[in-house]
């Protein structure tokens, strides 16, 4: 079976299950414990059903959305994304490359493979660049810097990382950055050649916005639960998200808000967008779902910020679920790394040809023909 076959975002996981090396895998398909909030992100979605409205005239429609300053032509765009590479040496470039035919938004790790230097020169497309704060002060002002001169519209703090979430699968292959051969994984590399062959001889791993600061990633091989409980700042506060914001001064989004109290606190710190996201079920395992929480924070500050439902997205109906309720815009990770790990940029072009297909066809079949017709009207939870 080829990318060719794939037609759903499940069909792309088992597609990449075959193409990589175990432990990238389960990097990927993983989240902390008992993987119960990564399971229920995507459940959320199954606990309400859409209710439709026919003879609509929906020949043509349209499913763009404006959300952080940017209007993006379908309301759905690529989550940040730490090690790219890892999945298929083409990483960000080939999710640059699909960002840009697709015109949406291209979300860019702090812990990502390719430069931000290179990525504002390479890309048109919108370009979140993502922020970890570090312990090293220097290299946070380093990476907001570059994102300045490089041209990037939003900077999206993650605030949900304060330290690493128990991701048991990881522990269990021993999965680190750069990845370590070890007697467990050693058949896994050796049974996927094309992807062994290119890591060890294609352009060298390398986390390029930290490796002039920190040798950890790069150098020295460390999980990624370590890297964050290590190398990342477990005192970050509401003054230092101001400071970040006061800094950068464009569009400036949080990343990781999940209660209402705190959606109201990034209003006041002048962010104009959130993320509702429990970093799709890799941190705090028992938190609830975005999509179960973000009618709360749509009525809190719906009207003062651009909200984004982030985590668990499979499906067209997914998105418009989530649209129904009040966000601006969904984005998602797993949705677009099967795809990746299993086919580079054509494995990406297709789910987002298949996921844009999905939203038009559900859009039509649920009579709108432009998102904003899309309102709590037409949802129902069970
Ligand atoms: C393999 C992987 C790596 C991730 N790396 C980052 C990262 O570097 N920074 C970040 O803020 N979030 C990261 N996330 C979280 C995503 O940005 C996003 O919140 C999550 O994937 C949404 O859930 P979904 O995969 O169900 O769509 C990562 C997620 C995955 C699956």
């Amino acid at each position: 079976m080829g990318i060719k076959h794939c037609n759903n975002t499940n069909d792309f996981r088992v597609l990449a299950k075959k193409r990589v090396p175990s432990p990238i895998f389960h990097y990927i398909d993983g989240g902390a414990d008992d993987e119960i909030t990564l399971k229920q992100n995507t459940e959320a979605f199954e606990k309400c059903d859409l209710i439709p409205n026919v003879l609509k005239g929906v020949e043509d429609i349209d499913i763009s959305v404006s959300v952080m300053g940017k209007k993006i032509e379908l309301p759905l765009f690529f989550s940040p994304i730490a090690l790219q590479r890892l999945f298929h040496h083409d990483g960000e470039r080939a999710v640059g490359n699909v960002a840009e035919q697709f015109g949406t938004f291209f979300g860019i790790s702090s812990l990502g493979t390719v430069s931000i230097e290179e990525i504002g020169a390479s890309f048109s497309c919108p370009k979140i660049f993502q922020l970890y704060v570090h312990k090293d002060k220097g290299l946070n002002e380093n990476m907001i810097e570059k994102c300045i001169e490089n041209n990037f519209d939003v900077i999206a703090l993650t605030v949900d990382t304060i330290v690493g979430g128990n991701r048991e699968r990881d522990l269990k292959t021993g999965f680190t950055s750069p990845p370590k051969l070890t007697l467990n994984s050693f058949m896994s590399f050796a049974s996927h050649p094309y992807w062994t062959f290119n890591y060890l001889f294609g352009e060298r791993f390398s986390l390029p916005q930290l490796q002039d600061y920190v040798k950890e990633g790069t150098d020295i091989k460390v999980s990624i639960g370590d890297y964050f409980s290590t190398m990342l700042n477990q005192n970050m506060n509401w003054k230092d998200a101001e400071n970040i914001n006061k800094k950068w001064g464009k569009q400036f989004c949080l990343k990781g808000i999940m209660s209402v109290e705190d959606a109201k606190k990034a209003v006041d710190i002048g962010a104009t967008a959130i993320m509702v996201s429990n970093h799709g079920g890799r941190q705090l395992d028992g938190s609830r779902s975005p999509f179960d929480q973000l009618s709360e924070i749509v009525d809190a500050v719906g009207d003062r910020v651009d909200v984004i439902c982030d985590g668990g997205i499979r499906r067209g109906t997914h998105v418009l679920k989530a649209l129904s309720v009040g966000a601006k815009a969904c984005s998602g990770g797993r949705m677009y790394l099967y795809p990746l790990a299993a086919g580079g940029e054509a494995g990406v072009k297709r789910a987002m040809f298949l996921m844009k297909k999905e939203i038009e066809r559900d859009m039509q079949l649920m009579g709108c023909k432009s998102i904003s017709e899309l309102g709590r009207h037409n949802i129902k939870f069970r």
